[in-house]
């Protein structure tokens, strides 16, 4: 295992050990990011929200150590980031449905046929995010891809999720992604979910 995680252990959390788990669990009114990327967008957040915790959750090893890199120069304490992919370790870490918002922010939309298969907006996933929501919890999901839209929109539609609707507000942060296509003035679509 690369041991350069193991240096930011104010921010990384180890979701091999228990005792992680059971604190992470005593937490009220988490804020998740799943696809955390660089976690620029997560550590604004947590910079605005200094009382709530915030949780990032990203495959790609060097993202997670930009991001712990990151928060660890500022000092943050109330943002922590967990390496994995989202679908098998979803359910094991959150078993006490303590969490207030989800962000999912430019899931890989996976373009070609062949590759559908890969994308993470599936009704099996959906439902075991609704599971960790708490009552009146929200979920917003952004993506440039219109395609993915709809397939998105279908997805849901096979959910637990019975409220949706398209996100108007502009009030969150931008993500690196959502940056680099505000300077090609190509159109971010929003969805916002609530468990209720
Ligand atoms: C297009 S990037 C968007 C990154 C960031 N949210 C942003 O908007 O700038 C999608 C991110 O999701 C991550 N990702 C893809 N599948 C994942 C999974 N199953 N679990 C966790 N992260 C995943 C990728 O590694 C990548 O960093």
């Amino acid at each position: 295992m690369n041991l350069k995680i193991y240096k930011y252990k104010q921010n990384y959390l180890d979701i091999s050990k228990t005792d992680e788990i059971i604190k992470l669990n005593s937490e009220k009114n988490i804020i998740l990011d799943i696809g955390s990327g660089e976690g620029e967008f997560l550590t604004e957040l947590a910079i605005k929200n200094k009382n709530e915790l915030h949780i990032g959750i990203e495959i790609k090893y060097g993202r997670i150590i930009k991001s712990l890199k990151r928060v660890d120069k500022i000092g943050l304490k109330n943002i922590k980031f967990i390496y994995g992919d989202i679908n098998p370790i979803v359910e094991s870490i959150f078993y006490s449905n303590n969490i207030k918002n989800i962000y999912i922010n430019n899931p890989d939309p996976w373009p070609k046929d062949r590759h559908i298969k890969n994308r993470i907006i599936k009704s099996n996933l959906l439902n075991k995010l609704f599971q960790i929501l708490i009552r009146n919890g929200e979920m917003i999901i952004k993506t440039d891809s219109s395609e993915y839209l709809e397939y998105m929109k279908k997805e849901i539609n096979e959910s637990k999720f019975k409220k949706w609707k398209s996100y108007k507000k502009n009030s969150l942060p931008l993500t690196k992604f959502q940056k680099d296509f505000k300077n090609t003035n190509k159109e971010i679509y929003a969805l916002y979910l609530t468990k209720n």
